[in-house]
């Protein structure tokens, strides 16, 4: 069993050892060390406030680095992976999705390309990443696709219709929230999710305590995530297939009980 499960990032000796290991490293830490004291000030304790804050400096360095790849070939990449396994799942252009926390499309520009007109409904917190999003939408000429991109400030989720989206796809979102934001997340899902569809996200997962980062990084443990699906009478389940890709993070997939 691979000991990166094991790991608590927030504790003082791992972040020494890291530091050791990859001194090159400690200056962006000591960074975003400092932006995490200045925005936790700003933004008291609201999380979507929070981290709408860090998405606003970090995109105005580079959107691309935003959304976590650090060049442009990863940013194609990481598109590509995970557009290439819903289709391996059964996407299809009939399917009606919605990406929660969009970013600039690094995925959702295949998925609006593929699918029918008006069939990809993209939100985000950031209204940086969304001004981003435009720019992908146009340097990939995708105008006639007719995408919604809709900015939120929580996961309520109370502007879709009922019983409307076949596919929900929540990538690296996760990843950056507290339980709360993911519990409620998964309270509203189901009401907009079609009857046979599925909502599919992917998270930091650890074996060991559930920890997080500056604010930024969360690790959680497979059953907490799914007992919290189960506890809003939803089904989840660990997506096996996704470990085997290059990616660190875990996938779980939500559907309605029975
Ligand atoms: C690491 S980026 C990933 C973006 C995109 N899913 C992708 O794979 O390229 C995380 C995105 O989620 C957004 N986000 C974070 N918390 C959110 C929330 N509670 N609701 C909606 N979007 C959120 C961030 O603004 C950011 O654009």
């Amino acid at each position: 069993m691979s000991r990166r499960l094991h790991t608590d990032r927030s504790s003082l000796a791992h972040r020494l050892r890291y530091a050791l290991r990859h001194p090159t490293r400690v200056p962006p830490y000591l960074r975003r060390f400092v932006r995490d004291l200045r925005l936790r000030r700003m933004t008291g304790g609201d999380h979507v406030a929070y981290y709408r804050a860090v998405m606003k400096d970090d995109t105005a360095r580079n959107p691309e680095s935003a959304v976590g790849s650090a060049t442009h070939e990863r940013w194609l990449a990481l598109g590509e992976m995970q557009f290439d396994y819903l289709v391996r799942h059964g996407l299809s252009p009939e399917d009606r999705m919605l990406e929660i926390g969009c970013g600039n499309l690094r995925a959702g520009r295949l998925f609006i390309a593929y699918l029918d007109p008006a069939h990809y409904h993209g939100t985000d917190i950031s209204p940086e990443i969304l001004l981003s999003a435009r720019e992908t939408l146009v340097r990939h000429g995708l105008q006639a696709k007719l995408p919604y991109l809709t900015l939120v400030d929580d996961l309520r989720l109370a502007h879709l219709p009922d019983g409307h989206f076949t596919v929900v796809h929540a990538h690296s979102v996760f990843s950056h929230s507290p339980v709360q934001v993911i519990d409620e997340c998964l309270r509203h899902v189901g009401r907009v999710l079609a009857p046979g569809g599925f909502f599919d996200f992917t998270y930091n997962r650890t074996l060991g305590a559930e920890h997080q980062v500056l604010r930024e990084d969360f690790y959680y443990r497979t059953e907490t995530l799914v007992r919290l699906a189960e506890s809003h009478g939803l089904t989840a389940r660990p997506m096996d297939d996704w470990e085997e890709l290059p990616h660190r993070q875990s996938r779980i997939r939500v559907t309605h009980r029975g």
